[in-house]
């Protein structure tokens, strides 16, 4: 009863922001990400009668209970699987979990299909990421590899609120994300936490909701035209939209610091002058720029260049969560 899977984590195109429902968790909007080869977390699962409660441990440190459930988690699946016994959990990730880099969404995607494994439970990619959004919303769109639609759903038992692959990773091999570090002192409010509060008092939250099914469209399109304007013009509105109802939501979510303006006129700037490059931001400062193979290097390089910026990770289109034969322990 024990198994192991990696999960690349990803990034939004046209954001998840907000619940309708907190339990289950179900969007009040539907997303699309990519899945980034570069940003990985392996996490191994082992069910037995020989430990007396769930344990996890993530990148050498005994996890505490916050509002992010990994036992509740963990507990979802033993329900499911008939199982009374309780897991060991290992998990390690190849970027840095605190950054605000989606490490919730590789985390709960590899975690899901691990524990699913080891428990015996055989669920359709579809099921596995319903059972996946039940630990973190995002974490569904990480069952799968390429570009990914997360559908909103309409019924309330989350039946219908899935994600689902567009293209996969092969279909545009070019596409490159660069996260974008920058050296933060504060610790941002949560994505949960942040985007209950949006949505409890933010005046403009309605008119987000309003534009979201016209971006999933375009994005839809851009994607499978491979139009890389397109789909960098859309993803970076996108991102200020939500930006803009975090900012005015009471009290004020700011998450951007002066190293984030830096890097958003950076970008600005080379688009002036003909690169093709645009950005996107999440719940946190850090910036991911979005642009094909062929600008890497020049942009890599300016981006290295600005103040506050502590380092680059360089992603690429990659594939869902699958089950591996090393483990962790
Ligand atoms: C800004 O998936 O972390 O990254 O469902 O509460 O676990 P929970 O939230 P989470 O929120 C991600 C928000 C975002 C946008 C996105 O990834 O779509």
């Amino acid at each position: 009863m024990k198994a192991t899977a990696t999960a690349n984590a990803n990034i939004a195109l046209v954001k998840y922001w907000g619940k309708r429902s907190s339990d289950p968790i179900l969007p009040q909007n539907g997303s699309i990400s990519m899945t980034c080869e570069g940003m990985a977390t392996k996490t191994t699962v082992e069910f037995s009668e020989q430990y007396a409660e769930h344990t996890v441990t993530i990148n050498d440190e005994e996890f505490k209970k916050d509002e992010k459930d990994i036992h509740g988690h963990i507990d979802r699946v033993c329900k499911l699987a008939g199982i009374k016994q309780h897991a060991r959990v290992v998990s390690e990730s190849n970027f840095p979990v605190a950054a605000g880099l989606a490490s919730s969404a590789s985390g709960f995607s590899a975690l899901t299909m691990a524990a699913c494994q080891a428990a015996g439970l055989k669920l359709s990619p579809r099921e596995l990421s319903i059972l996946t959004r039940q630990g973190s919303g995002s974490a569904c769109r990480s069952v799968f590899g390429g570009f990914v639609e997360w559908h909103r759903g309409q019924r309330d038992d989350g039946s219908d609120s899935y994600a689902e692959e567009i293209v996969g990773k092969e279909y545009w091999p070019e596409f490159r994300m660069i996260a974008t570090i920058v050296e933060s002192k504060k610790k941002p409010v949560s994505s949960r936490g942040g985007m209950a509060q949006t949505v409890a008092t933010c005046p403009y939250y309605k008119d987000w909701l309003a534009t979201v099914d016209g971006d999933l469209k375009v994005m839809k399109e851009a994607i499978e035209e491979r139009d890389f304007e397109k789909v960098g013009s859309v993803a970076e509105f996108n991102a200020l939209k939500m930006h803009a109802t975090m900012i005015t939501t009471k009290p004020s979510i700011i998450y951007w610091i002066p190293a984030t303006m830096e890097i958003i006129h950076a970008v600005r700037q080379m688009r002036e002058e003909g690169i093709q490059a645009y950005f996107t931001m999440d719940a946190g400062p850090n910036v991911k720029v979005l642009c094909q193979e062929q600008d890497v290097k020049e942009i890599s390089m300016r981006l290295a260049e600005l103040e506050g910026v502590t380092n680059t990770i360089l992603c690429k289109p990659g594939d869902g969560a699958k089950i591996v034969t090393e483990h962790l322990f």
